[in-house]
């Protein structure tokens, strides 16, 4: 039987805590680390292999990119930080000079995995990892939404006393700033939500501004992202079917198209399935359209 395998490109903060995450939860037979700073990524794999006694199964070792041939699902988190005085457009073309390198080496080894992008800006990263693979669009994942749905859904639970599991409720378009809260699809069993229209500001500026609050405490964010890439590769890896808030190409979603962005759509082994085409109220429709504007505007400044 063919073994499962996932790489892990990039072992700071995020890839190192999402590499544990599907270690714990034994979701491959092997694990490979691959990160510019050899010796982190050597540093790590040494780390979880100790223990393995505690937990066994999973090879994991620091690799190479010949070690992707195979690989099932190739998560990328890698990425630089904003250097002193560096516009964010500097930064996000530095960023995706990175990229195109990693892609490059990545498509020698292979051709028929799944690429999970988790470097932000996120919808922007997928929406050029898409362009330089040149592979099907069902193929290049980003992370999206599905963290601030997350958020979202844990602050609706915590508001109404309710096992968040049970809350289902979306956040939509750029995993940042112009996300969009729908709360007209919110609900709990079925039934619709009903908040006080501060607490539902309340909830969502939380939600938005979630990972402001925790860099300004500790500097970055990478327990709930790394739980929410998990949910992703498990989603695939068991052919679930899962609606997903993950940031996919739109094409005539809504009127948008040719930009990613977080939208709910179902993920299985192929990737994507299926863009789910959802009604939204006139003003969440105009938001999401912000949003892409927002996106296709800085997609223009890298280009140009
Ligand atoms: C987060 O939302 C910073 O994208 C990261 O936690």
């Amino acid at each position: 039987m063919k073994k499962t395998k996932i790489v892990v490109i990039g072992v700071g903060a995020v890839g190192s805590t999402t590499a544990y995450t599907l270690l714990l939860r034994h979701r491959m037979d092997e694990l490979v680390l691959i990160d510019a700073n050899v010796d982190k990524a050597i540093g790590d794999a040494l780390d979880m292999n100790h223990g393995m006694p505690f937990i066994g199964r999973t090879t994991v070792w620091a690799g190479s990119y010949k070690d992707c041939e195979n690989a099932d699902i190739i998560i990328i988190t890698a990425g630089s930080a904003q250097k002193p005085g560096e516009s964010r457009v500097e930064l996000l073309k530095r960023n995706i000079g990175i990229y195109e390198s990693i892609i490059g080496e990545v498509l020698k080894y292979n051709n028929d995995g799944i690429l999970l992008i988790a470097t932000n800006p996120v919808d922007i990263m997928s929406y050029f990892s898409w362009k330089k693979s040149g592979w099907p669009v069902e193929r290049i994942i980003g992370s999206g939404t599905l963290l601030d749905s997350a958020r979202f859904r844990y602050l609706i639970g915590q508001n109404l006393n309710i096992d968040p599991r049970s809350v289902h409720a979306h956040i939509v378009g750029e995993h940042g700033d112009s996300e969009v809260p729908l709360w007209s699809l919110a609900n709990v069993a079925g039934s619709e939500i009903e908040l006080a229209e501060n607490t539902k500001e309340y909830i969502f500026t939380n939600t938005r501004d979630a990972a402001y609050q925790i860099i300004n405490t500790k500097g970055s964010t990478y327990y709930a992202i790394a739980l929410a890439l998990d949910r992703i590769c498990t989603a695939i890896l068991r052919d679930e079917g899962a609606v997903l808030n993950i940031s996919t190409l739109l094409t005539d979603y809504h009127g948008i198209s040719d930009v990613y962005l977080g939208v709910p759509s179902i993920v299985d082994r192929s990737g994507v399935r299926e863009v789910l085409q959802l009604d939204f109220t006139i003003e969440e429709k105009e938001l999401l359209q912000q949003s892409a504007n927002k996106m296709k505007e800085l997609i223009k400044s890298i280009e140009s």
